[in-house]
């Protein structure tokens, strides 16, 4: 038997992307796909074989409490941020009161419970925590750094996309402790539209956006937060950050180029056995050498992609993933299969598409 899923968030772009990874699952049936409003969802995600039509939060709320009293059920929220924390710390009130809160597997496609300081939240994201309490059930779900917490977890926060690529680029030479805190880590990355969600908006309009370029955030992005919480647990936790976000003329996939400070005699050799040794069991990190991977080879997979450079104290990185797939839904699928006791991989795309848009 499959164990039932309940989505909330149907109708976005990481709603719609994990509906679509969910057709071809082994293990996850679709129970409950929910918005604001209810209603088909074939307008919003034409691209699915046989769309759902969405009930609304309450309904599914009721979906999730009755599926908990005879088993296993799995949540994911792909809700704006805030929303997820609010919506959860609701259902979950009425589950401990059932005494069946812990059968709900739950995974937040959203920032609410990435970071483990309730201070460091309403710094980064301007906002008290709408359930401060609820943060120490999360563990941070980013698999190939957390696989062991998520596995015995029963509720996983997915890494945000910029925040994946950053610390698959950093994560390797930071843990073996061959940064040079002293200096400052520079990263540069560029998003497509898709990171934007699906609601139209100005920045991501086609005449705006196609064959245009440009930076934002240019006085530090959310995301740093998580890599910041990540490195403090090695020796370069002391290290600034510059990180500098750029929109492109694409509509799916992050591009990141990390110029990472080096302890003195670290050489290029030194620097590829590293990455190479962190990453050879890796199911979805593809490690080039000296190879600069593009978008094409990842877009539409759940793999990133990276290669590195050393040159003089600095080693450079380049990193590709799928803000969508990687960097959003599919993360939180390899989440979900760590926790429900999957094969990692299962329904996890490895090929991209080759044609990008
Ligand atoms: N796009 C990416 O590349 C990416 C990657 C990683 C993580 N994320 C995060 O994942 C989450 C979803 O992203 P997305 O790109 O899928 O966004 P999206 O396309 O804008 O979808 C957001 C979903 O939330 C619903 N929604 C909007 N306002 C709401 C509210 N006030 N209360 C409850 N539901 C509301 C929308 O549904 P209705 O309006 O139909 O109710 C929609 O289904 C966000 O937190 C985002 O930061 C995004």
């Amino acid at each position: 038997m499959k164990t039932p899923l309940v989505l909330f968030g149907a109708s976005g772009l990481l709603g719609g992307e994990l509906l679509r990874l969910l057709d071809a699952h082994p293990g996850l049936e679709l129970a409950a796909a929910a918005t604001r409003d209810g209603g088909s969802l074939s307008a919003a995600h034409p691209h699915l074989a046989v769309a759902p039509v969405a009930v609304t939060f309450d309904v599914a709320n009721e979906r999730v409490l009755e599926l908990a009293s005879s088993g296993t059920v799995a949540v994911a929220y792909a809700l704006p941020h805030g929303e997820s924390a609010r919506h959860w710390l609701a259902l979950r009130t009425r589950l401990r009161e059932r005494g069946v809160d812990a059968n709900v597997v739950v995974v937040d496609l959203a920032a609410d419970y990435r970071l483990r300081d309730p201070d460091e939240h309403h710094a980064t994201y301007g906002e008290a925590h709408a359930d401060p309490e609820g943060l120490h059930e999360f563990v941070y779900g980013l698999p190939e750094l957390q696989r062991v917490a998520i596995r015995g977890a029963r509720r996983a926060a997915a890494a945000g996309c910029f925040a994946t690529a950053m610390q698959l680029a950093v994560w390797p030479i930071a843990a073996a402790g061959l940064i040079d805190a002293s200096r400052p880590l520079v990263l540069s990355g560029i998003t497509g539209s898709s990171g934007s969600g699906a609601k139209p908006a100005p920045n991501t309009h086609h005449p705006h956006r196609a064959g245009n370029l440009w930076a934002y955030a240019l006085k530090g992005h959310r995301h740093e937060a998580e890599l910041r919480q990540t490195l403090s647990t090695t020796t370069a936790r002391s290290a600034a950050i510059a990180f500098v976000p750029h929109s492109g003329p694409f509509v799916r996939g992050i591009h990141l180029t990390a110029f990472l400070p080096l302890r003195a005699g670290v050489d290029e050799a030194k620097a590829t056995t590293t990455y190479a040794t962190c990453y050879a069991n890796e199911p979805f990190v593809e490690f080039l050498g000296d190879g600069a991977p593009d978008l094409r080879r990842v877009v539409g997979s759940n793999r990133a992609s990276l290669g590195l450079a050393v040159r003089g104290a600095t080693l450079t990185v380049c990193l590709t993933l799928d803000n969508i797939v990687k960097g959003g839904s599919g993360q939180a699928l390899q989440c979900l299969n760590l926790m429900l006791g999957f094969d990692e991989a299962a329904g996890l795309p490895r090929c991209g598409l080759g044609v990008t848009g």
